[in-house]
């Protein structure tokens, strides 16, 4: 059967983009939503972010995943259908679906059709000793899993990258609270977060010296121009991120250049020089946060590895 084919389009309601961009920026202060860096253009910058030797968190989480492997196949049980949040994250699943104990299934949950499809050949590839059943849809809500050939023990949900910092803490709760009913009571699900450490670490990894990160923030308005026609001037606007002690967060913002206006579906918004437009959280955890957060999803800790640093750590969850 062609890995088309076996694609589950659970047609997931699409992003209201400009909808959105005329909200956040009719706020005060502005925001545009984080969601919509990762166009082609900036999924492709995120990649190269993740090489830059100031962004700790996927090489640390990578050298932890390895290191952690063996623990981490003990503590989930044989049989696991294995779902990643995202449309695979490459070299950390192929570790994951490598170290387990005979994983059953891997599925891949991603809202966007083309992104899926993209990566749906690639993993029936990479991945053709383990059957690969993507789905199309959205992770925030829950999600019903297709039936594996081979009877699965549980649903094991892997959501590395700390990408859980990107949502603030409600909606992080509201991920969580689906993320358990996706995995269901005999689920498990295993995470990656950064945690809270000197910002003197933290900040050159959302500045770093090659202006990559700047870029993939920039993105963002090019990307807008281009799908809902705003026009927003690159050069009018500079990146600033800065680690925020008592939120324990990366807050990044674009910040205007000069006194401007930027007109979107027919709205004329102003900017004052030196405005700043909230884009990014990324937030940075500690152990009573994190749990706290999982408790109030019905979840608990059940095990936890971090790297020799405790700069990153990986979390199993089950239900509390
Ligand atoms: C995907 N996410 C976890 C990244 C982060 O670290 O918050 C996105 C990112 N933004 C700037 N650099 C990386």
């Amino acid at each position: 059967m062609s890995a088309v084919l076996k694609l589950t389009d659970l047609q997931p309601t699409p992003d209201d983009i400009s909808g959105d961009v005329l909200a956040g920026l009719s706020r005060h202060p502005k925001r545009l939503p984080s969601k919509y860096f990762y166009d082609r253009r900036g999924s492709e910058l995120f990649e190269e972010i993740t090489r830059q030797p100031e962004y700790y968190l996927t090489r640390i989480e990578l050298a932890l995943l390895e290191a952690s492997m063996a623990q981490i196949a003990e503590a989930v049980g044989a049989r696991a259908h294995v779902v990643e949040y995202g449309s695979g994250s490459g070299r950390k699943t192929r570790i994951l679906l490598d170290g387990l104990d005979d994983p059953v299934a891997y599925t891949p949950i991603e809202i966007s059709r083309s992104a899926l499809l993209a990566s749906v050949e690639r993993l029936d590839r990479e991945f053709g000793d383990v059957e690969v059943l993507p789905v199309c849809a959205d992770f925030t809500q829950p999600v019903p899993l297709p039936r594996p050939r081979r009877a699965a023990d549980h649903a094991l949900v892997f959501f590395p990258g700390s990408t859980l910092g990107n949502f603030t803490d409600t909606e992080a709760v509201r991920l969580l609270r689906a993320m358990h009913q996706t995995m269901g009571n005999r689920g498990g699900a295993l995470l990656g977060i950064d945690l809270q450490k000197s910002p003197a670490i933290i900040e050159p990894a959302y500045n770093d010296a090659n202006g990559v990160t700047a870029k993939f923030t920039l993105n963002l308005l090019a990307r807008l121009n281009r799908d809902i026609g705003s026009d927003f001037d690159l050069d009018g606007f500079a990146h600033r991120a800065e680690y925020v002690e008592n939120a324990g967060r990366i807050e990044t913002f674009l910040v205007s250049r000069r006194a401007q206006d930027v007109t979107v579906e027919g709205h004329v918004f102003h900017f004052g020089a030196g405005e700043a437009m909230q884009v990014e959280y990324s937030q940075k955890y500690t152990d009573a946060g994190f749990s706290g957060l999982a408790g109030l999803a019905g979840l608990k800790v059940v095990r936890a590895w971090n790297d020799p640093q405790d700069w990153f750590g990986l979390r199993l969850l089950r239900r509390d």
